[in-house]
């Protein structure tokens, strides 16, 4: 017994020795440099064509908005609801009222403070336009517009056109579109209805901007402010 623990102890120790797990392999890290390779990078390149998972993104009407051919398409990839109009009219609200409106007559606050005017989406060219063209437009810019790509996913750009067709319908509608016991709750008009245009005029005026007073009255006791009723001895330096 006593000759034998030793023997044992030693196998042990032996067989922790020649342990080599994975982790102890020669390996590079990632991004490191390499001189095995000829342009010097450890990393390969993906074999051409590769398309990482989840990304194959196939459907071209609905990644693209275009059919087989390229043609934008005519009809909503997406099945539209009125789940999927309120999602639209969310998104729309804040990424394309600050210049569309929100009612799409182009007249947004940045449009109101000088920024070029798009085009109302009630003039006939974009009433007629394919839904694939509204989706081109939010994915790749147009004019001076930039893209929304990165801020508004695929669904979502879908959401924000059935919405916006929504808008273009809201703003051309017809009294014979409703229903008859609707129709004569319509007070009578004799105003012919006025077709849109492709800039609306930017109107009326906006007075609050024009008008901004040089000395904005101010509330009596508001600290580090300035004007008439404002503390004295404590405001900012200008
Ligand atoms: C920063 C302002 C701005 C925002 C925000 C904006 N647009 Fe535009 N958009 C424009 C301008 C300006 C044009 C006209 C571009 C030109 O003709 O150079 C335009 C044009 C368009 C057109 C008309 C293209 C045509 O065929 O004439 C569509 C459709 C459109 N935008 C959709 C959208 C949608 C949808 C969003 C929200 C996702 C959006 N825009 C957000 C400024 C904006």
């Amino acid at each position: 017994m006593k000759k034998i623990v030793p023997v044992v102890l030693f196998i042990v120790a032996l067989a922790g020795c020649s342990r080599l797990d994975m982790q102890d392999q020669p390996k590079y890290r990632p991004q490191r440099p390499s001189n095995f390779f000829a342009d010097g990078r450890s990393e390969r390149q993906p074999v051409e064509g590769t398309i990482a998972r989840g990304q194959l993104n196939e459907d071209t009407a609905f990644y693209e908005g275009k059919d087989a051919a390229g043609k934008d398409v005519d009809v909503f990839p997406i099945a539209v609801d009125k789940t999927v109009i309120l999602r639209g009219q969310n998104r729309y609200d804040i990424y394309c009222s600050p210049c569309h409106g929100r009612i799409g007559n182009g007249l947004g606050m940045i449009v109101r403070r000088g920024f070029k005017q798009p085009p109302s989406y009630h003039i006939d060219r974009l009433r007629n336009a394919p839904v694939g063209h509204f989706y081109d437009v939010i994915s790749n810019g147009y004019g001076a517009m930039l893209n929304y790509a990165a801020q508004v996913q695929p669904r979502d750009r879908w959401a924000i056109i059935a919405y916006i067709r929504a808008l273009q319908y809201s703003e051309n509608a017809n009294i014979n579109d409703l229903p008859a016991e609707a129709r004569s709750k319509v007070p009578a008009t004799s105003a012919p209805p006025v077709p849109a245009q492709a800039n609306e005029p930017i109107a009326p005026p906006d007075s609050d901007f024009e008008n901004f007073p040089a000395q904005p009255a101010t509330p009596s006791g508001v600290p580090g402010a300035h004007g008439p009723g404002a503390v004295p001895g404590k405001q900012p330096e200008r």
